[in-house]
């Protein structure tokens, strides 16, 4: 389905609340299921077909899901996890696959975990190596899905000096470390977002963790007690509208409920640094992270900055939509050390570039990153892939809110993968 974004003549204004948190949704299935029995309900899961992903992947290894209203789980654990097929598909979604493979690895049955076209280009290698490292068998051809993965309770606990700072590969291999003999030691140079870490502490589990140079977590097999968990909204969907409303005259925003944890906040930094009008409202602890309100208000002398190496970690995911606010700062902005941002849904530094480069970006291409020169009064009357990647979709349609003429977003439905609510809430900010 195409979209098109017009150029927004007045400012975006009013208060909504932001929809559930994508990696904490998928945590409030896939963590507990690792608990022995048990009932508990999650509040707030998201719609995003992510998560539905998620949702009826663990329906198959035996978990019992009722929805109560739209957004609120009742989940069942049964004492063992159980393959009611060997097939799991995880469709578009890269944390279901990370995950529930270090969830696998420790059952006693063969699995095969497969996913659409994008998932299955995606490497696995980073999940493959630490879990075989464990004891964990599992097979596929160039370290891309379908994986075959042939559980086992003999797993044994590593220490894992992670080349990465990914979430994906830390829960992973944390979540394997629940099952296996031993502790298991995961080390990243910069800390990456700590919903698992956060997560198993609040369940109970014992865990460990350490900030020196390096950021260390420490697991073990210990009890966890099935608990109710409250989702919060997601930075990551709201910095479509922190964005929208900085770059948008005469805006003036409030976005309610939106998690705040300390690894995923890197574009409030950011943003702030480069001179935008940013308030945290009201700041409290939910289920073990923090959230709170923001106030976003139209920002016009907002100046370019340098986002490197710690800071990439808690703004991954919001990269692209930076890259958009970053044409309306005066000066050169560069992003750099995000080599990584090349192996999501998309590679979203050449997407990216090419085009917002058609609406008139001054915006370079290099190999970690890119370099945008602003402020370029963007003209628009183009049409954008989207790549069918959620993130790139809804960053373009931000960018056509400040174009001079329309622009065109192929494919625009792959929003639904993180935030089918976004075009309903732009618009009635508008
Ligand atoms: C996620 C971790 C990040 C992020 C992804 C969600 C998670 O990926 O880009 O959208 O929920 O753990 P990496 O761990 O690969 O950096």
């Amino acid at each position: 389905m195409d979209k098109i974004s017009t150029k927004q003549k007045t400012g975006l204004r009013g208060e909504i609340e932001i929809p559930s948190d994508k990696s904490v949704s998928h945590r409030s299935i896939i963590i507990p299921s690792l608990i022995k029995g048990g009932k508990y309900r999650v509040f707030n899961f998201s719609k995003g077909k992510d998560c539905i992903s998620t949702l009826n992947l663990y329906k198959n290894l035996g978990i019992e899901i009722k929805y109560l209203d739209e957004k609120t789980l009742e989940i069942n654990l049964p004492d063992k996890l159980t393959n009611k097929t060997k097939e799991l598909f995880c469709g578009n979604s890269g944390t279901t696959m990370r995950l529930t493979s270090g969830v696998l690895a420790g059952q006693n049955f063969i699995s095969v975990l497969t996913g659409d076209e994008s998932l299955s280009k995606r490497t696995m290698k980073r999940i493959i190596e630490p879990l075989t490292q464990m004891g964990a068998d599992i097979t596929s051809e160039n370290n891309t899905a379908p994986l075959t993965i042939k559980g086992t309770d003999k797993l044994k606990g590593i220490v894992y000096n992670s080349p990465l700072a990914s979430a994906q590969v830390k829960s992973c291999i944390l979540l394997a470390g629940l099952n296996a003999d031993g502790k298991t030691t995961y080390t990243e140079n910069f800390i990456s977002r700590n919903h698992t870490e956060n997560m198993l502490k609040y369940l109970g589990s014992e865990i460990l963790t350490e900030t020196t140079d390096k950021y260390s977590v420490t697991v073990q097999k210990s009890e966890m007690k099935a608990k109710d968990i409250y989702v919060p909204g997601d930075i990551s969907s709201a910095a479509f509208f922190i964005v929208a409303a900085l770059i948008t005259p005469d805006s003036d925003i409030i976005l309610k409920n939106v998690g705040l944890n300390p690894t995923r906040d890197g574009i409030i930094n950011v943003a702030k640094r480069m001179g935008a009008n940013i308030e945290i409202l009201d700041k409290k602890d939910l289920s073990g992270e923090q959230i709170g309100d923001i106030r976003v208000r139209y920002s016009d002398n907002l100046k370019s900055t340098e986002i490197s190496k710690n800071e990439i970690p808690a703004l991954i995911d919001e990269l692209p939509v930076i890259a958009v606010l970053a044409t309306q700062a005066e000066g050169t902005t560069v992003i750099k050390d995000a080599t990584d941002l090349r192996n999501k849904e998309t590679d979203r530094i050449t997407t990216t570039v090419n085009e917002l480069k058609k609406l008139g970006a001054d915006i370079e291409e290099r190999e970690d990153g890119f370099i945008i020169n602003g402020k370029t009064s963007l003209k628009g009357g183009a049409e954008l892939n989207s790549y069918k990647d959620h993130r790139l979709a809804m960053s373009f349609y931000v960018a056509g809110l400040i174009c001079e003429q329309d622009v065109l977003i192929k494919d625009f439905e792959w929003v639904n993968i993180s935030f089918p609510e976004f075009e309903e809430l732009i618009t009635r900010l508008k």
